[in-house]
This record gives structure tokens, C-alpha cells and sequence, in this order.
């Protein structure tokens, strides 16, 4: 079967509709072309030296692996010279990174969680790599960490890599969702499914129950009748699965259906939450939603949510789109019932 690269569909992506103009182009193949040197790291594991701490933490008090810095320095020095970029954010790093001088700048901006799922790195469960892209709003060289702060909805593409029994490169930009498998012999990408739709319905969810005692209420009601299967009022019996990596359970999510939940709890009330909006929440939601698929906060759309920080956190429902509804109602439900 003949398969098409990730540059043809890009360059037909842009013939049909023009939604990938070539500085886009470009980004999206240097990504790809991060996320294949980062497989192969990933891969080597303890032959190659990448497990385990990297002996620093970053701007979050999160003690960095070395694949965490690693993926950083691939990411960052990959992308400041081809001239798409005017700047970067990144999870692992305190502020922004703007393109040296001595390159061009672009007209894009990049963030990313270089590595997400880090507690799976030692232990060879799928990881993977999360991005988001925004347009530079306005003229001129200068950029600031306010140019980054807008909502999800305005982002121009947003993808993951997973590296897991296969490595896949899932993109959307904003014409739905399609997938990329690493062929590792000829090392291109390969278009394996496109149209990606995720079923409305699903007897699925995800989420860390250990935290249980700290979920607020509308949280503890919605799982507590999951839990209770077809005797409660939900009137179905419910799965759990919870890899712990972001990208390992939103890619199974747009593989087979489900509702992903990371809520806000009371364990850190300082902290909505545990993932951050810029680099995980919104190119999830983006490419959910792609796939016809919700994302909300429980109460209302992660995409329209205005960022105030770029290391912003916040609570995260996502998947199915009746069974996110059905999230949302508990949390309403609750709401009116406080007046
Ligand atoms: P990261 O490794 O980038 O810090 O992200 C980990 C995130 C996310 O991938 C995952 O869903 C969640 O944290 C796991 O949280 P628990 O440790 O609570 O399971
Ligand atoms: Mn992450
Ligand atoms: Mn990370």
C-alpha cells in the first residue's frame, strides 16, 4: 500500500484549502524531525544514558529527568534558525526563548512539554511530546511573554508524539486530525489514519484516584456514579485506565473514545490543578475538539480560557463529547445547588 509522507500532506494540506503556509510547513516538519531525534533517545534508554534525574528542577519545583532537559535542548536548538519562529515557551524553562539575532525571525511562536509523562520514563512505559502554536501579533522584532498569553482557540496547529510501542505524531491544523507513524527504516513519517473521530459515547474514564479525597464535590458525585455501575444512577458499568502520561491516555482517547479527568483538588489549593494550560491543556483540547471530541474545565470551554501566566495551571476534562457533557452537568448541578 502506497502511504503518503508528512510532506506531501502537508503541501496538499496547503494546496486544497491553504491552511499551511510554508513557514508552517517548515515548523511542523522541524518538530517532526525533533520528535524522531527524541525517539531515538528515548529508545536507547539506559544504553545511551538518558535515565533517571537530571539533578536540577524547574520554574514549577519539578525535578527534571535528564529526557526532560534533553528534549528541551533538541527542541530549542532544532527550531531558532529556520527563520519560522520570532520565540519559544516551554514547561522546562523559566521564561521565554526569543530567536538570537543573528537569525531571522518568524511569524510563529512554539510551546511545548519536551517530554511529558516523565514518571514513565525509568520505567519504559509510553512518553511523549506535546506542542502548541500561535501566531506573533503585531510587527516588529520584539516579542514578550504577554504575545504568548492567548487562548487556545487562536492557536494555528497543535500535536504530540508518542513514543510507545510505535512512535506516532499526531497533528491537527485545524481541519481535523490526522497521524504520522514513524517508519524507523526509511526514518519518514507516514500518513497511517486521517478523520480521526472520537465516539461520542464511552463507558471509559481516566483519571488519578488516589487524589480522590481531594477532588471537590461535583468531581467525587461524577466518579462516585461511575463507580457505581449499572446498579447506580448512571445505569452502565465504567472501565478506568490512567497511564500517567498525558499524550499515552489522549492518544487512546482519540483512539477508541473516553473522558480523561484531571481536576483541580484541594491537595495544593495554590495550584488549579495539575497541567498547565499552555502546553498541555490547550493543544489536547485542540486536537479533541478536531476530532469531535470536548474539552472544558468542568465548567466551561479550555480553548476560550484568556492565560494570565505562561506557566498557568487548570483543571482538565476532555474526550467523548456526551460523556464531558455529562462532567459539565455534575458540575452545574452543584453550582445551582449552592445558589
Ligand atoms: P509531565 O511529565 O510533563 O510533568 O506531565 C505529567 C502529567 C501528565 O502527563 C499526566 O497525565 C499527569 O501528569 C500524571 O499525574 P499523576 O502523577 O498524578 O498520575
Ligand atoms: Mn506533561
Ligand atoms: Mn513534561
Amino acid at each position: 500500500m502506497k502511504r503518503i509522507s508528512l510532506t506531501q500532506y502537508l503541501v496538499e494540506q496547503q494546496r486544497e484549502y491553504g491552511l499551511i503556509p510554508g513557514q508552517l510547513r517548515l515548523l511542523i516538519e522541524v518538530v517532526a524531525r525533533a520528535c524522531k531525534r527524541i525517539a531515538i533517545a528515548v529508545n536507547k534508554g539506559a544504553l545511551g544514558d538518558v535515565l533517571g534525574t537530571a539533578g536540577t528542577a524547574n520554574v514549577q519545583g519539578e525535578v527534571q529527568k535528564k529526557l526532560d532537559v534533553i528534549s528541551n535542548e533538541v527542541l530549542i536548538e532544532a527550531n531558532e534558525w529556520g527563520g519560522h519562529l520570532a520565540a519559544m515557551a516551554s514547561e522546562e524553562m523559566d521564561s521565554i526563548h526569543v530567536v538570537p539575532n543573528r537569525y531571522p525571525q518568524g511569524e510563529y511562536m512554539l510551546l511545548f512539554d519536551p517530554l511529558d509523562g516523565s514518571s514513565n520514563i525509568d520505567v519504559n512505559v509510553s512518553i511523549g511530546t506535546i506542542f502548541s502554536v500561535l501566531r506573533k501579533i503585531g510587527h516588529g522584532r520584539g516579542v514578550t511573554e504577554e504575545d504568548f498569553l492567548q487562548p487556545g482557540k487562536q492557536q494555528a496547529a497543535a500535536g504530540y508524539c508518542v513514543y510507545g510501542p510505535q512512535t506516532t505524531l499526531v497533528l491537527t491544523v485545524g481541519n481535523g486530525v490526522a497521524m504520522f507513524t514513524l517508519d524507523r527504516e526509511t526514518g519518514s513519517w507516514l500518513l497511517t489514519q486521517h478523520e480521526t473521530t472520537i465516539p461520542e459515547d464511552t463507558n471509559e474514564f481516566a483519571i488519578n484516584m488516589s487524589n480522590m479525597r481531594h477532588w471537590a464535590p461535583p468531581v467525587k458525585r461524577y466518579i462516585g456514579e461511575c463507580l457505581a455501575g449499572s446498579e447506580g444512577p448512571r445505569g452502565k458499568d465504567f472501565n478506568m485506565r490512567w497511564v500517567a502520561s498525558m499524550v499515552a491516555d489522549v492518544h487512546r482517547i482519540l483512539t477508541r473514545g473516553g473522558i480523561f479527568i484531571y481536576p483541580a483538588d484541594l491537595k495544593d489549593p495554590s495550584k488549579a490543578g495539575r497541567l498547565r494550560l499552555m502546553y498541555e491543556a490547550n493543544p489536547m483540547a485542540f486536537l479533541v475538539e478536531q476530532a469531535g471530541g470536548a474539552a472544558t474545565t468542568g465548567r466551561s470551554r479550555l480553548m476560550e480560557v484568556t492565560p494570565s501566566q505562561l506557566h498557568q495551571r487548570v483543571p482538565v476534562f476532555l474526550g467523548s463529547r456526551e460523556e464531558v457533557a455529562e462532567a459539565v452537568r455534575y458540575h452545574h448541578a452543584h453550582d445551582n445547588a449552592q445558589g
